[in-house]
């Protein structure tokens, strides 16, 4: 179950909105969390510059975001060999946790982990990988990723060539009436929100869309907006 958030009022909606903290100012991440009040989850990148060519955030410094209380955790773990850490992730306070597929032979073991300590399980495909290779998974987890870049960066161009993997997972999930987010993380802004939404996703990672504009909340406010407008029935 998700905890109570002093200022996340709507963590069940059915169209969530997750900062990506990778985009913002770095030396004061707390401050950069209070000024998008109405996030509902703050997506947490963690990198080994192994899986993805960058560092991300360590088990620490998400102790120290969960610890400010204003949103849930989602945390991408673009590492090898993620069960190894979930257990270290869990308890600095991630309440969704998404492995990928590429990284781990150890799929149903991570699975478990996570199911264990009663968060929630995603697991995120990098732009090769096609759906069919995490398929027969859907009945045990809470939500897909698709990326729409590479992992790595904030600030890239969104690949259009994702957008029928989306509609596939979107096409799968409704035949199996299997309650599972659908989540995109890359390039999601004003420009490719509302294909992104067409395609059926329902949880849009938004990095620079966000943090790289001088009022992040604004910027939000607006990205919910259009959600608000064009949502599907
Ligand atoms: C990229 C990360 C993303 C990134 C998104 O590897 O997984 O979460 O911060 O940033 P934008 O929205 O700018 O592409
Ligand atoms: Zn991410």
């Amino acid at each position: 179950m998700l905890k109570d958030f002093r200022l996340n009022t709507t963590p069940n909606k059915k169209y969530k909105f997750a900062p990506s903290l990778l985009a913002a100012n770095q030396s004061e991440i707390a401050n950069e969390v209070k000024r998008v009040p109405n996030a509902d989850w703050f997506h947490v990148d963690v990198m080994d510059n192994h899986f993805a060519p960058n560092m991300g955030f360590s088990a620490d410094a998400l102790k120290s975001i969960a610890c400010l209380k204003q949103a849930p955790i989602d945390a991408h773990l673009m590492i090898e060999n993620p069960e190894n850490f979930l257990k270290t992730f869990i308890k600095a306070g991630a309440d969704s946790l998404t492995i990928h597929a590429e990284a781990t032979r150890e799929i149903d073991k991570c699975i478990d982990i996570v199911k264990e300590s009663n968060k929630r399980i995603g697991i995120a495909l990098k732009p090769d990988t096609p759906f069919s290779d995490i398929k027969k998974y859907l009945t045990k987890i809470d939500m897909v990723l698709i990326m729409t870049v590479y992992p790595g960066y904030s600030g890239q161009v969104f690949l259009h060539n994702q957008v029928e993997k989306i509609k596939e997972v979107r096409s799968e999930i409704d035949k199996s009436q299997l309650d599972i987010w659908l989540q995109i993380d890359g390039g999601v802004g004003l420009e490719t929100l509302e294909i992104v939404l067409d395609a059926g996703a329902d949880f849009f990672v938004v990095g620079s869309s966000v943090y790289y504009e001088k009022d992040p909340e604004s910027a939000l406010n607006i990205l919910k907006q259009i959600v608000t407008k064009n949502q599907r029935p």
